[in-house]
């Protein structure tokens, strides 16, 4: 009689032990199911530098992460209003109208500063909204010839 006691007790044991760590399997399974996809990350926010790393190397092309020229940006962003002067816009190669813009603005860090902003018809950063700086400054240079 005693034996058999021992015996349930020790099943009981095992029971036990046997439930707990199955259960922390499952908190462990939800945690990973129910954790976010993804983060999400905006401009001018520290990112998690790996997950940044990732996105550029999964673009694939090594000028997504030096930046792309000028002339490609314009032809994707700009030319819809600044080919044809579009709504009033400067037109490309009006090299004389750009150079009037520039002078107003004290040179082309004030004519970045408007593109980034939008001014009037002229929307923030010419619809690009994941340009940087530096590509804006590109476009604007391909299409002012200044
Ligand atoms: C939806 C049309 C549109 C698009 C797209 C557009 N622009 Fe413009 N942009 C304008 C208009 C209109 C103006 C003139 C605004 C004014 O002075 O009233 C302008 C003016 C500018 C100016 C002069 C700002 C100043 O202070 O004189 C710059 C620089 C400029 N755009 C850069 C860009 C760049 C770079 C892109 C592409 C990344 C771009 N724009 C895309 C319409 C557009």
């Amino acid at each position: 009689m005693n034996l058999m006691r021992k015996i349930l007790v020790a099943q009981a044991t095992v029971l036990a032990l046997w439930a707990g760590s199955a259960q922390a399997t499952t908190d462990e399974d939800i945690a990973q199911r129910i954790k976010p996809v993804g983060v999400v990350c905006v401009q001018g926010d520290e990112c998690d530098k790996a997950a940044v790393a990732v996105s550029a190397s999964a673009d694939g092309s090594p000028a997504a992460a030096a930046g792309r020229s000028g002339d490609e940006v314009y032809s994707k962003y700009c030319t819809v209003c600044h080919g044809t002067g579009l709504l009033e816009a400067p037109k490309t190669g009006d090299t004389a109208v750009w150079q009037a813009r520039a002078d107003a603005k004290g040179g082309l860090d004030g004519l970045l500063q408007s593109a980034i902003s939008g001014i009037n018809a002229m929307p923030p950063k010419g619809t690009c909204t994941d340009c940087s700086d530096e590509e804006l400054m590109s476009a604007i240079q391909s299409m002012s010839g200044l």
